[in-house]
């Protein structure tokens, strides 16, 4: 062989090498990002009833108690919404840090023990392997379904956070009173559009609102904004300036449908019946008003972009892989080591 010979060669098997190489080094990128991502079925192999358990659970817990569907629900936003779906809302207060359910935007909450009851089911069947906060969001998939919601299929695979993000929590979830643009942009940062939203507010078309949480929009003047036939009922529900904050008063979130996940939300805020400020800027907004009026219209299209926004927010920056841990008490983290 010709010394040009032997050079082109070279430079051949160096190049055939270099790019199995890459080849090599793209799969394995690949591969361990698949291992660590959220997946479909992630407990196929390691329990595969786990999720027939979750769903059996939240159909008989809400059999005996209704109000448990709109605790699931609302618990996807308050913890997947605040930095990470980890299940950090349902950890408890601790000497050194205050509990995300304890601040005042996680007013209301309620019903966690059953969700104990849920975690303890699993754990009889496969003991230290399905995490709370996969728990979280598919009894947050299964309430949808028992308020007559659609049913959504969601990934699995995430693991626990060690700590409460209460002191960030302010900074991810907006308050009742907030202007839209900010409410928007909240949402935006983790990939919700302005449709989905409008969907994700539609879950108040169940559940209630607390005195404490309307009484600025009554006394010391009725906000002229609200639908005066409503006002009355209000007034009715909430009849004192500063509410005693252990009386349980509240106004139903839907008059109309008040166990139902459906449009009717829409034609309230239409009607100018939303409760709170962000129900009824939802509605005035030039922004989201186009989508209320197509959602009041349309249960499947509302459904539709429920349905992906739900998605988008339980896959917000999961812990995979070998981060968090496998708690084994939803409300306490494992004790290190
Ligand atoms: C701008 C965003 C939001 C604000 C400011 C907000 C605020 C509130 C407030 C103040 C209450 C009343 C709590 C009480 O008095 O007991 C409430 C109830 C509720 N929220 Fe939201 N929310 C927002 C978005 C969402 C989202 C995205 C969901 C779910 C996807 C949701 C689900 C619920 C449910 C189901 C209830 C009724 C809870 C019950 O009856 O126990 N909310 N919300
Ligand atoms: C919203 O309401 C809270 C009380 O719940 C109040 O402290 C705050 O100033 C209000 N914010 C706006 C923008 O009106």
């Amino acid at each position: 062989m010709g010394s040009k010979a032997l050079f082109f060669f070279a430079i051949l098997s160096f190049s055939v090498l270099f790019s199995l190489n890459l080849n090599l080094a793209f799969a394995e990128n690949e591969e361990t990002e698949e291992q660590v991502g959220l997946v479909m079925n992630f407990y196929k192999d390691t329990c595969p009833q786990a999720e027939e358990v979750i769903r059996e659970q939240v159909k008989l817990l809400y059999k005996r108690h209704k109000n448990t569907a709109f605790s699931w629900l609302r618990n996807i936003f308050h913890d997947c919404a605040v930095a990470s779906c980890d299940a950090s809302l349902l950890l408890d207060s601790t000497r050194r840090s205050l509990s995300e359910k304890e601040t005042d935007r996680s007013f209301g909450l309620r019903n966690f023990r059953y969700l104990d009851t849920i975690k303890e089911a699993v754990e009889r069947e496969c003991p230290g392997v399905v995490s709370c906060s996969d728990i979280l969001v598919l009894s947050a998939r299964d309430g949808i379904v028992a308020l007559g919601g659609p049913y959504i299929l969601l990934k699995t695979g995430r693991r626990d956070g060690r700590k409460s993000r209460a002191e960030v929590l302010e900074q991810y979830l907006p308050d009742h009173n907030e202007s839209m643009p900010v409410v928007l942009e909240r949402f935006a940062s983790i990939g919700i559009d302005t449709p989905g939203v409008v969907a994700l507010l539609g879950a108040h078309s169940v559940g209630r609102t607390h005195c404490v949480k309307l009484v600025h929009r009554l006394y010391p003047e009725v906000d002229p904004v609200l639908n005066t036939d409503h006002v009355e009922h209000m007034l009715h529900k909430c009849p004192d300036p500063i509410p005693d904050p252990k009386a349980v008063q509240y106004v139903r979130n839907d008059r109309g449908t008040p166990m139902k996940l459906d449009n009717n939300y829409y034609r309230n805020i239409l009607d100018n019946k939303g409760l709170l400020i962000v129900d009824h800027q939802l509605a005035t907004d030039k922004r989201t008003k186009p989508f209320v009026r197509k959602m009041a219209k349309s249960q499947d299209y509302f459904f539709k972009e429920f349905a992906r926004a739900i998605t988008i927010l339980s896959e917000n920056n999961p812990l995979t892989g070998t981060k968090g841990e496998i708690r084994k008490q939803c409300n306490v983290a494992n004790k290190l080591h």
